[in-house]
């Protein structure tokens, strides 16, 4: 199996980074890559939203946009997937080129632009789909869309049935004027009337968030998220941000930056808003993920879930199970039995 993923790494590497992506899709969706079998170790168990999971290591949004391959992606061993940004209505995104490897950094910069097939593809692969495992499904908005807060209720209203948790994607750096909606008036009205139009329905609600936010930014985001009493936030998406430790030639691309080049930033302000969350609902951590040690590391600054997507583009799918076994011996060496012992220990 390993001669075969290096060979498939190869290959992947030397082809436009969207056209391996498109590659990787269809290798998941002819059930081409073997599923993890091996069961993962109990300490990496947790609970939330009353669901007990095997392992917190999740696939971040971006990856499976229009729900073709949830349960091939739980079968690389991730605990939780989540699908999407899903919009409403299908739209092309931006021109390509529009993703880009920064291999020197173990960077990506995408400036997709929420290309998709639109909420009724998703929708109907979401039906076909028996309920196993851990689902998110990720809900943003159309670029031409004169109401955004009603292009969230739309996706959320369809999609609630067959989610195991929503994320109203408020972050997304390549959809003009998207981020205006995390200021403190747009999100409270935003996520009230998702909250309203979803009240039926027994999914929890989260909202993602950037990496690129400042204190006052966190300040009303988590102020808005307790007074709604959302059930968590993700921190979060890609970063606007160029740290000036950039080494590869892209780097002077378009779009959002996210990796390696994210970790350090993206851990922080989760931390920042660990605190002033004070542990009223869970946190998700994504942003450079690539090994048990960032996954913990986030986990310590208040995460109950990690999520990762660009290291999986030069590590492939061995990276799944590599990082859970670090993440249990990191747990082991500091003699904890489970991870909940470790959420938010560092703050
Ligand atoms: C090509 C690409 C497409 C993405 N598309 C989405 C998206 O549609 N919705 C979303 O919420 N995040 C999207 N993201 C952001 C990721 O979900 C994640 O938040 C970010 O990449 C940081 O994690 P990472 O460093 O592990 O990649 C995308 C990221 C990449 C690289």
């Amino acid at each position: 199996m390993a001669v075969w993923y290096t060979l498939a790494d190869l290959l992947l590497a030397r082809l436009d980074a969207e056209t391996a992506h498109g590659l990787a899709i269809r290798a998941l969706r002819s059930g081409l890559l073997p599923a993890q079998r091996q069961a993962d170790p109990p300490s990496l168990a947790v609970d939330i939203w009353g669901r007990s999971l095997p392992n917190p290591i999740g696939l971040a949004a971006g990856f499976d946009k229009n729900a073709e391959v949830p349960d091939a992606c739980l079968g690389l061993g991730f605990g939780l997937v989540e699908i999407g940004s899903v919009t409403p209505r299908p739209q092309a995104g931006n021109p390509r080129p529009r993703l880009f490897r920064l291999p020197e950094d173990r960077g990506v910069i995408n400036r997709m632009g929420f290309p998709g097939e639109g909420l009724d593809a998703a929708l109907a692969r979401l039906r076909q789909r028996a309920r196993t495992g851990f689902v998110g499904v990720n809900v943003g908005a159309n670029k031409e869309s004169t109401d955004r807060a009603a292009d969230y209720v739309t996706g959320c209203v369809a999609l609630a049935p067959y989610a195991d948790y929503l994320v109203c994607n408020v972050s997304s750096p390549n959809t003009p004027g998207l981020r205006n909606l995390q200021g403190r008036t747009e999100l409270a009205g935003l996520l009230k009337r998702v909250q309203d139009a979803i009240a039926g329905q027994k999914v929890p609600l989260v909202v993602k968030i950037a990496p690129d936010a400042s204190d006052d930014d966190l300040d009303d985001i988590v102020a808005v998220c307790r007074d709604l009493k959302m059930d968590g936030i993700i921190i979060g998406n890609t970063t606007l941000s160029r740290p000036p430790s950039l080494r590869s030639g892209r780097k002077g691309e378009a779009g959002g930056l996210s990796g390696a080049p994210l970790a350090a930033l993206s851990t922080e302000v989760l931390r920042k808003t660990a605190q002033r969350v004070e542990r009223q609902f869970p946190l998700i951590g994504c942003g450079g993920v690539s090994s048990g040690a960032d996954a913990y590391a986030k986990i310590r600054a208040g995460a109950t879930l990690v999520q990762l997507y660009s290291a999986l583009v030069y590590d492939g799918p061995p990276l799944v199970r590599r990082i859970k076994d670090e993440l249990a011996a990191l747990l082991k060496r500091e003699g904890l039995s489970s991870l909940s012992q470790a959420i938010g220990a560092d703050l």
